[in-house]
């Protein structure tokens, strides 16, 4: 049966991939985005917004606006965030007010107007370091990198050996290592905390890295691989922080809106939380190979930096069994062919260039060393 479905953040990357799936399928959508100048560079019109879905442009910490739009809502999907982990580490009230406030409000107007479900975008970044094995075969859940940054890049085990990542489960406890991964556990934790207590059902979703057309070119906060297309379309080597090998897991946007409606949907889905990836790992190296030369660049090769940002982890990959078996999700894009998608919708944009000034803002701060 069609539902109206009220997705906070709608007009931003993940957000317009989620609401045309829903449109496509029959659901009404309305979106409430304050159309922030760092993501969509001040234009009243987002780029690639579906036109069936009803914009109402506001900022999801003024309760009047929320309570405006929840109208006849059914489910909520909250994206409504601010998202760079280096940038979090000095814009700090903007990211926690963003971020748990925004959460917060919604919440206070959910209480006289509860919905079904609500699922949350959460974050790996969580976890902090992911799940490693020792050398012995130890599982350890709590590996930490050197404080100040700097080689060795990789966590010790406990008698300083190299250990290995393994794919990270659920159950693994959080470590925050950013004031972006506190803010996600946060709004994680009130939407999973709250829900029930009013009768919904709370959702979140541990996302990987997303990547795909459409993720902001010009915000040089955004996501590495955007991130690393801007660069090579202005034909600038990308930076590589560390040393290049540390791992993630890219996961292709429309992959991402398929986990988002099945969380939607699945009623064994109520009070869970999923990772949320592509179930293959890469070394940042790797990627920024691999679409120079999807760009038909493969002259443009990074530049490691040899610096660590502030409030990055290593590897973290995840575990996604639980989401195949529960959810009945299933990455289906193939990372080249996503590739190849997102070096064509490049080829068709504008992007500015803005890394350099990025860094600057980071390291007169110290958060690069
Ligand atoms: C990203 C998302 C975060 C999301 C998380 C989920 C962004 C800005 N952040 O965090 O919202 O919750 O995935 O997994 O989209 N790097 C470089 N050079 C650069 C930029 C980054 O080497 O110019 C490196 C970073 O040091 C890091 C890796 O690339 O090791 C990934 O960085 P980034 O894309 O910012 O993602 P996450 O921090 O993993």
């Amino acid at each position: 049966m069609a539902e109206t479905i009220l997705i906070t953040g709608g007009a931003g990357f993940i957000g317009r991939y989620v609401s045309r799936a829903l449109l496509d399928r029959g659901d009404r959508v309305i979106i409430l985005d304050s159309l922030i100048e760092q993501v969509h560079g001040g234009k009243a019109e987002p780029d690639g917004l579906d036109p069936r879905a009803e914009l109402i442009v506001g900022d999801v910490r003024e309760d009047t606006v929320v309570r405006a739009a929840l109208k006849g809502v059914d489910k909520v999907v909250h994206l409504a965030a601010e998202v760079g982990v280096g940038q979090s580490m000095y814009a700090i009230d903007r990211y926690v007010s963003v971020n748990d406030l925004g959460t917060a409000v919604l919440f206070q107007e959910l209480i006289a107007k509860p919905v079904k479900r609500v699922v949350v975008a959460s974050s790996m970044s969580i976890y902090g370091e992911g799940l490693y094995r020792t050398t012995d075969g130890e599982l350890v859940e709590d590996a930490i990198r050197q404080p100040n940054g700097g080689a060795p890049w990789d966590p010790p085990d406990r008698q300083g050996r190299p250990m290995i990542p393994v794919p990270t489960p659920e159950w693994k406890r959080p470590t925050l290592a950013s004031v972006y991964a506190i803010t996600k556990h946060v709004q994680e934790r009130l939407t999973l905390t709250l829900a029930p207590y009013y009768g919904m059902e709370g959702v979140a979703l541990r996302l990987w890295n997303a990547y795909g057309p459409g993720q902001a070119l010009s915000n040089p906060y955004t996501g590495v691989l955007a991130i690393f297309a801007s660069r090579i379309q202005n034909g600038n080597r990308p930076i590589i922080f560390e040393d290049g090998k540390q791992r993630r897991d890219f996961v292709h946007v429309e992959d991402v809106a398929q986990a988002f409606l099945l969380a939607l949907d699945r009623p064994q889905a109520a009070g869970q939380v999923y990772n949320i990836g592509s179930g293959v790992d890469r070394t940042v190296q790797e990627v920024a190979d691999l679409l120079a030369a999807a760009m038909g660049r493969p002259d443009i090769t990074p530049e490691i930096a040899g610096k660590a940002r502030a409030g990055d982890i290593r590897h973290n990959i995840p575990d996604i069994t639980k989401a195949r078996t529960e959810l009945g999700y299933e990455p289906r894009k193939d990372f080249a062919e996503g590739l190849r998608e997102l070096a064509e919708w490049v080829a068709q944009q504008q992007a500015q260039d803005r890394v350099s000034e990025a860094r600057r803002e980071l390291e007169a701060r110290g958060l690069v060393a």
